[in-house]
Formats: C-alpha cells, structure tokens, sequence
C-alpha cells in the first residue's frame, strides 16, 4: 500500500479508558433509531469482506463463525461484508444474487441474533462492481486481447500486412514506442489489466446498467429481508460501480453523469427500485465516499450534495468511507488484477501507523463532521455513521458529544478485538486489545486470503474447537475473552 512520504511512525495507546458509571451515561451506549429498527448502542462494524465464503457464493460455516464471533462483543450494529448482487461467478465473494442464497443467509442471522443475545442489529452490504481483468502477458496481451485497429496500422506503416504481422510488429516494441502508439485506455489495459468504466457507452452492458442496476438492487435488497436482515446498505463507496457513477470523474453523456444531479441519478434511482420493493417500514440507507481523493476526483461538496439528496429520498442512515479507488492503485504484477487500496487514496481509506503529520486517526472525522452539518443545516435528521482509525472511547464519545457524528464505525479495532464493546461498557477498556493499524488483515484481503489479525491468529492454537485457515497455520476467529485478562 502507499504510505505517505513522512514515514511518522505512530504508536496506539489509550491512556485513560471510563468507569462504569461513565459509560452507563455515555451517549456512545445510549440506543438511536434507524429507520424502524432501533439500536441498543451508537457502535457500528462497518463492512470487512473476510474471504470465509466459496466459489459459489454461499454462506459457509466460516462465514458463520466469523460473524458470531463479533456479535459476541454485542456492538450496536453489523454490516455484513460487500455481497454480490448478480448471479455470476465472483470468486469466494458471498452473493445475494438468487432466492437460493436465502436459507444460507438466514442461518447467519440467527446464528448472529443468538451470539448477541438479540442485542446486535445486522446489516448488509449489497454491491455491484465492473468487470476487471488480471494484468496481462504483453505476448498474449498482443496475441490475443488488442483489437486491432487502423490506427494501430497507420503508426507501423504497415496498412496491408496481415493482423498476424501486426500484433507481432507491436510484440516487438519498446514500452517508449507503445505508450505513443496505443490509445490511452489500451496502454492502461496492458500495464494494469482492462476493466470496464461507467464511461464506456460503447459497451452495451455498461450503457444499460440505469436499467439492468436497480431491478438487481431491489430483489437483493428483498432477499435480505426474507432472510431477516433488519436492513441493507447499498454500497455506494470506494471503486464500484455506484461510487464510479457519483465520481467527478463520470462524464457519461446519456444523463446519468456530468454534473452531480446526473451522478447521483442512478444511485437514487436504485434506491427508488429498492424502497418499491422492501417497503417504507424497512431500513435501507447506503455508503459513500467523503472525498475520492483522487485527481479531479468528488470532493466533501459533491459530498455534501449527494448527502442531501439521499436523505431528501428518504435513506434512513448514511455512512462515510474515504478513498479506495482504482484510479491511483498501484501496478498489479502479471497475472494478477489491480487492487483498489494500494495507491493513496486507499491509504485514506485504511490509515496505517506510518503516516504523516495528521496521523492514522480519524481522518475522515472533519470531512464527515461537515457532510453532517450540512444536511442538519438543510433540515434532514438522517444518522450519519462514520469510521476510520478510531479505537479509543474517548475519541468515539467526543464524536458524538461534538455533534461529527450519530453512529461510530469501528472496522479494524473490531477486528483486533471483537470485544472491545463489552469490554468498554463492563468499565474494562483496560484489556482491550489495541489495533496497532499495521494492516496486515488488509494484505491479506489483497491476496484475497482468509483475513485475520496478527494480534490473534497465532494465539491460543490449541484452544478446543479452533478452526485455522487453510494455510494451516493461522485461526480464523479470536479466541475467547476471559474477564479479568485481555483474552
Ligand atoms: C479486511 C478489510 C475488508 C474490508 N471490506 C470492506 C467492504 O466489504 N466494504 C466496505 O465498505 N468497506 C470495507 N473495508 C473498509 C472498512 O469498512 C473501513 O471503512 C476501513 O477499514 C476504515 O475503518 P477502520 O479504521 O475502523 O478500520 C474493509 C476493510 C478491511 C480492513
Ligand atoms: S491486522 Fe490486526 S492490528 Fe493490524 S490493522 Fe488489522 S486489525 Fe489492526
């Protein structure tokens, strides 16, 4: 991942964790309201894919496991990781896509209302993304995958030759050479592998997503309420398909981009197709970007905008994320495809401990605060979630208590301690077990490994009923905690 040029190495420590009695009177357990459900505390886990489905898509005993574990904490809130909404092949990714996932899903909503004690509400996240292709072999990149084109010709003087002669001509060039005589998008396709934008009208598929998008969205969105979610969050963030049409970078000609009340069309279009299809009594509201922070990219302004006119539709929460783009990630090896947290805007999406002046901590907490005033200020109470390197109780309580924020997001500290919200509310924040922002969960999300964390994965390995993750080597959830210890 990018680290910034500062490399200041920052260290996580709580000095000071409440009492008791404190966090009897804290705003950060005390219930709020979305939507038609109510949550028992302002404590969040935002969406983490952690690679415990299958190749088709299933809930799997894993995916059970990893999400009691957290639910044993008792946090106010989980969103279940990025869950595909078209019935296609999508690698371990868990889906949505078809009525026949539902048993599936159901079985996790139980197993979660049983390890909270009916104490957790659970969310989940629905997605749609573009297809993406590994970076490829220039030889079969040339061979296979270029079209060939007359302009391609005209650069090599070769206007008669046979196509063979010509991928082969273009084989034999020097990357100097091909960046001049390859299109912008063809160059980017060799060196990154090629992936679809929201741009691409030419592309059939991509021009009729304002169509095939939010019929997919709402039978999701459908399923999961069969299945007894008690809401979904439609996943309007980082590099996928709906974040890409509210980029600033979406200059779609048809009327579903350009300036931000084309961007946000079909994503309030999709939100339209989705609340037809569960209902006003039942939770949706979705999660989007902050700022992109890439070139040209949205800023909190659009921000701002899209806030408004998703809580004027109606949405009953909004959560903020920050960054995560493919527009700045890093250079895949051949073979593999680009991963969208590499570059810096992935960095601001999940702050590691070698940072710059501002630290990991709550980067996205003042963009977010203004996102918040400016949808109060225009009179919609909407609750705004937000999250990003936040791990102390003081921190979270002085967010809300400030008004940044309704609901606090606790993705990676959730993560290194499933239990740090019974810890804190039992008056013991002192054995909480500090995430150090070393993202190794994050590479391992990369290579699309099990994801755990390296405070806990080599811990207790003996324990009864660990189950370890296929490299044999590692356990797939925490252990237990035993108060009075940190485990
Ligand atoms: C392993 C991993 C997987 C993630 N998967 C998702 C995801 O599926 N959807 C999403 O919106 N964000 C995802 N995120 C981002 C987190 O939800 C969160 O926004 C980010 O980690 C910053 O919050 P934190 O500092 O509390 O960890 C993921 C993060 C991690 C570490
Ligand atoms: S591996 Fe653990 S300590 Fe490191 S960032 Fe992830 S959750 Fe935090």
């Amino acid at each position: 991942m990018w680290k910034p040029p500062q490399r200041i190495k920052y260290q996580t420590a709580v000095a000071h964790w409440p009492t008791k009695d404190t966090v009897g009177r804290a705003e950060l357990f005390s219930p709020i309201n979305l939507g038609s459900i109510e949550l028992q505390q302002r404590t969040w886990i935002p969406a983490m894919v952690p690679w415990r489905s299958n190749e088709a898509g299933e809930v799997t005993q894993d995916v059970i496991d990893w999400y009691a574990r957290f639910a044993q904490g008792k946090p106010g809130a989980i969103v279940v990781e990025a869950t595909g909404i078209r019935d296609i092949p999508s690698g371990p990714l868990l889906r949505i896509s078809d009525d026949r996932y539902i048993e599936g899903l159901r079985r996790l909503v139980e197993a979660v209302r049983e390890a909270s004690g009916g104490q957790t509400r659970l969310l989940i996240q629905l997605i749609d993304f573009l297809n993406i292709r590994r970076r490829p072999e220039p030889q079969k990149y040339f061979e296979r995958f270029l079209i060939i084109t007359p302009e391609h010709r005209a650069a090599l003087n070769l206007q008669n030759a046979s196509e063979v002669e010509v991928r082969q001509a273009l084989a034999s060039l020097s990357d100097d050479d091909l960046e001049n005589i390859l299109t912008a998008r063809e160059w980017d396709a060799l060196q990154f592998g090629a992936r679809d934008r929201v741009t691409d009208l030419g592309n059939r598929l991509v021009a009729d997503l304002p169509q095939t998008l939010p019929p997919l969205f709402a039978r999701a969105a459908m399923r999961a309420k069969n299945a007894g979610f008690d809401g979904v969050e439609l996943h309007y963030a980082h590099a996928y398909t709906m974040s890409s049409f509210l980029s600033a970078t979406n200059t779609r000609t048809d009327g579903y981009g350009g300036e931000v009340e084309g961007r946000v069309r079909l994503p309030l279009e999709v939100f339209a197709a989705v609340r037809a299809s569960v209902g006003a009594d039942y939770t949706v509201g979705c999660r989007f970007l902050s700022e992109e922070i890439i070139n040209e990219g949205s800023g909190t302004d659009d921000a701002c905008f899209f806030a408004k006119a998703f809580a004027e539709a109606g949405m009953d929460f909004l959560s903020l994320s920050r960054g995560g783009k493919f527009d700045d990630a890093k250079q895949p090896r051949v073979g593999a495809a680009a991963y969208p947290y590499t570059g810096q805007s992935g960095y601001e999406c999940m702050p590691a401990y070698l940072s710059d002046e501002q630290g990991p901590w709550g980067r996205n907490v003042e963009p977010v605060a203004k996102i918040r005033t400016s949808i109060r200020e225009a009179g919609f109470t909407t609750p705004i979630v937000t999250a990003g390197g936040i791990y102390s109780f003081d921190q979270a309580e002085s967010l809300l208590s400030d008004q940044k924020a309704d609901i606090v997001g606790f993705a990676r500290q959730a993560l290194a301690d499933p239990d740090w919200f019974e810890k804190v509310r039992a008056g013991r924040g002192s054995e909480v077990i500090l995430c150090r922002y070393s993202n190794y969960c994050e590479g391992l999300d990369q290579k699309h490994k099990q994801v755990t964390c390296e405070l806990w994965d080599r811990e207790k390995l003996n324990e009864e009923g660990v189950i370890l993750a296929t490299d044999g080597k590692r356990r797939l959830t925490a252990p237990n905690w035993m108060p009075g210890s940190a485990r």
